[in-house]
């Protein structure tokens, strides 16, 4: 977790600048010699400090000026190169700090504007002004200080991160000086706090709402102890110590009355809290929690956060794994307000809050592509399924999501460990078995031959309801699991929309794990387009292939086409035709495409899963006919499965000899 609590700036680079003979070499000499040079030169040469020796652990080059040596290019060169100026004064010597106002500052910011449209990522010159840290040297020369007249500069120049007299004569706070440089640079104020306000920026905020939202565990809109302990340990890697617990919160109180309540952390007493540590001089402990929830100095979430690299090999695809359904389920769970199972609209709002949109719609997207509740409402089955269909389809996006809602914090680890990178699938067809879990079908046929009654029909109990709906919203994917040898399995069926019969498809079209050829079994002019498809597409490729007819409670029809679907599938080595229906809401074929892409290139598994069911269903039948159903029912499966393994053996010897149904 280092990496995220630390500015990415490589090093820091501090310029000094100010009058002649201020005392900008002299200073530099001090922290370097720690001694006072009587003798210095006109300008030091640029020294570099090592990481270990400076409290941030952040490489830090020092770089003099001298208006004797360089020219005013050469000055202009040095401040756009610098992340911090330090402008140097010399106490007793009132000239050099009116020109702080009258030359300094004015040169800074002017020399920086120039160059602001190469530089500045943000778009916004406030965040990107080049701090400043105001330096009053030769302290040992006075007896009074000059911090007021500073203090009035501070207000005008929100960039003047901080102020410090010292003395390089005396070494009187010179470690101090350079150390406030750096942190101006590591953690800078102006992108977290308003000067003149004296209240946090809108960005800070922001961010701070949401960190708040992903801590409070309970979603009770307050930090209870031990969600406050919990996010001390994952900022800090330490426990807060009780006592120190007990005086925050008293210091939260005496200031903001409501930001305590019960005892808890009001969001009003935490926002509180970080504008105390800011105008206290501690933005770093702000930037650490900041940082460890994934922004960037800019505030934003860095990339880094949302998308880190993840390797997935040709052929390979991606899951949940059990730690990414854990945290899932633990989502769903503290949004499930009413704890009835589901989420209605507006928790699944809540749900989403701490990221900058949901990454689907409730009312097109989920309700319509999931299995849901009696009321249309999103189940914890039916949001496990939208989220393994986003990893498998677009597994960036689940990664960003899963670090919007707090992953990375509450898990102490990457959002990588919430993902499983499948075998290769060159690997699942030498094998003959795949290791996957969730499977991608793309249901085609022709217009209105029922597609998307057929993938619809799998998210719900009782598809007979779906008899002569029309379907307007377009939904792409439909989602759910089937048993596939004892083994949970998801299906995602694609509804490819053909817009014209002769419109070619395109090669993400084609490929995915089993397709569903679909003809209406009642209209005579269905069958040709999917034969033409099948030949066109599939009938040199390695994906199963299953033809399905649909609308079977009507009247068979011939088909208009050389030959009868049945037929056809003979000559190409295809299982016969599967006759659906939504009226007898039967879902073997949800089962029979999972299993056909379970196991690759054998196509004898799924013929024993057919053949099995036909011999269960004939045994039954036949034992019914004999009155032998009523017998113990362990002797009718024994007997049951000795017929099922004959008739199955035969089968396949069968196909063998007459012509390889094994691909
Ligand atoms: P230029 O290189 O000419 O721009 O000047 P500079 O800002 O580098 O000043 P420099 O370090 O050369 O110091 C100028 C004079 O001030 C020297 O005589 C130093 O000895 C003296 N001086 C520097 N710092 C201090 C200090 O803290 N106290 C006192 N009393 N004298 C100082
Ligand atoms: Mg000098």
């Amino acid at each position: 977790m280092g990496q995220y609590t630390a500015s990415q700036r490589k090093n820091v680079r501090i310029l000094l600048v100010g009058d002649a003979g201020v005392g900008k070499t002299s200073l530099i000499l001090s922290l370097v010699s720690e001694e006072y040079p009587e003798e210095v030169p006109p300008r030091a040469e640029e020294i570099t400090i090592p990481a270990n020796v400076t409290p941030e652990q952040v490489p830090t080059n020092i770089v003099d000026f001298s208006s004797v040596e360089q020219s005013d290019d050469a000055l202009a060169v040095e401040i756009n190169k610098a992340h911090v100026v330090c402008i140097v004064y010399a106490v007793d010597d009132d000239d050099s700090l009116d020109r702080i106002t009258t030359h300094w500052l004015p040169l800074v910011r002017a020399t920086c504007n120039t160059n602001n449209t190469s530089n500045n990522t943000s778009g916004d010159s406030e965040l990107s002004r080049k701090p400043i840290v105001l330096v009053g040297n030769k302290i040992d020369l006075i007896e009074y200080s000059t911090i007021d007249s500073v203090l009035a500069i501070m207000e005008d120049y929100p960039e003047i991160e901080s102020c410090v007299e010292c003395s390089a004569k005396t070494l009187h706070n010179i470690s101090e000086m350079f150390y406030y440089a750096q942190k101006a640079v590591l953690h800078p104020t102006s992108p977290l706090y308003i000067m003149e306000d004296q209240d946090l920026t809108p960005a800070c905020k922001k961010s701070l709402v949401r960190i708040f939202k992903i801590c409070d565990i309970d979603s009770d809109n307050l930090l209870n102890d031990y969600e406050l302990n919990l996010f001390q340990r994952r900022c800090f890697n330490t426990p807060l110590q009780p006592q120190i617990l007990d005086e925050v919160k008293s210091v939260i109180q005496k200031n903001v009355p409501d930001g305590i309540y019960n005892d808890a952390v009001t969001l009003k007493g935490f926002l509180f809290l970080h504008c105390l540590f800011i105008q206290r001089g501690r933005n770093e402990t702000t930037w650490a929690v900041l940082r460890r929830f994934g922004y960037n100095d800019q505030l934003e979430m860095c990339q880094e956060y949302l998308r880190p690299p993840l390797k997935i090999p040709p052929g390979s695809s991606t899951e949940l794994s059990h730690r990414g359904q854990q945290f899932l389920i633990a989502v769903f769970e503290r949004y499930d307000r009413d704890g009835d199972g589901a989420l209605c609209p507006e928790e699944h709002k809540m749900l989403f809050s701490t990221c900058p949109a949901a990454p689907w719609s409730y009312s097109t997207d989920i309700r319509k592509s999931c299995p849901t509740n009696e009321a249309g409402w999103v189940t914890l089955h039916g949001w496990l399924c939208r989220w393994t269909l986003m990893t498998l389809v677009d597994v960036v996006k689940t990664l960003e999501y899963l670090a919007y809602l707090g992953f990375n914090v509450h898990e102490n680890d990457s959002q990588l460990v919430a993902i499983h990178v499948t075998r290769e699938r060159r690997i699942d067809l030498a094998k003959r078995q795949s290791s996957r879990s969730v499977y991608k079908c793309h249901v085609i046929g022709p217009k209105g031959s029922g597609k998307t009654g057929l993938c619809r029909g799998f998210l719900i109990e009782d598809m007979s309801k779906l008899l002569g709906k029309e379907f307007k919203t377009n939904v792409v994917h439909c989602i759910n699991s089937v048993q596939v040898y004892g083994q949970e399995k998801h299906l995602i069926l694609r509804d490819i929309d053909v817009r014209h019969a002769l419109d070619p498809l395109q090669p993400q079209e084609v490929n995915c794990d089993v397709a569903c050829l679909v003809y209406d079994a009642s209209n005579p002019r269905s069958f040709e387009y999917i034969a033409r498809i099948y030949i066109k597409y599939y009938a040199e490729s390695k994906i199963p292939v299953m033809i399905v007819g649909t609308k079977c409670d009507l009247d068979e029809r011939r088909q208009d086409y050389l030959m009868q679907p049945n037929e056809f599938c003979e000559k190409y080595k295809l299982l016969p035709p599967h006759l659906f229906s939504l009226k007898s809401n039967k879902k073997e074929l949800y089962t029979k495409l999972a299993t056909m892409a379970a196991f690759p290139r054998f196509q004898a598994a799924w013929i024993l899963f057919y053949k099995h069911r036909l011999v269960q269903l004939w045994e039954s039948a036949y034992l019914r006919q004999f009155g032998l159903m009523t017998e113990d029912p362990k002797v009718w499966i024994k007997a049951g499965l000795g017929v099922a393994a004959a008739t199955v053996l035969g089968f396949i010897v069968l196909k063998a000899i007459s012509g390889t149904h094994l691909r």
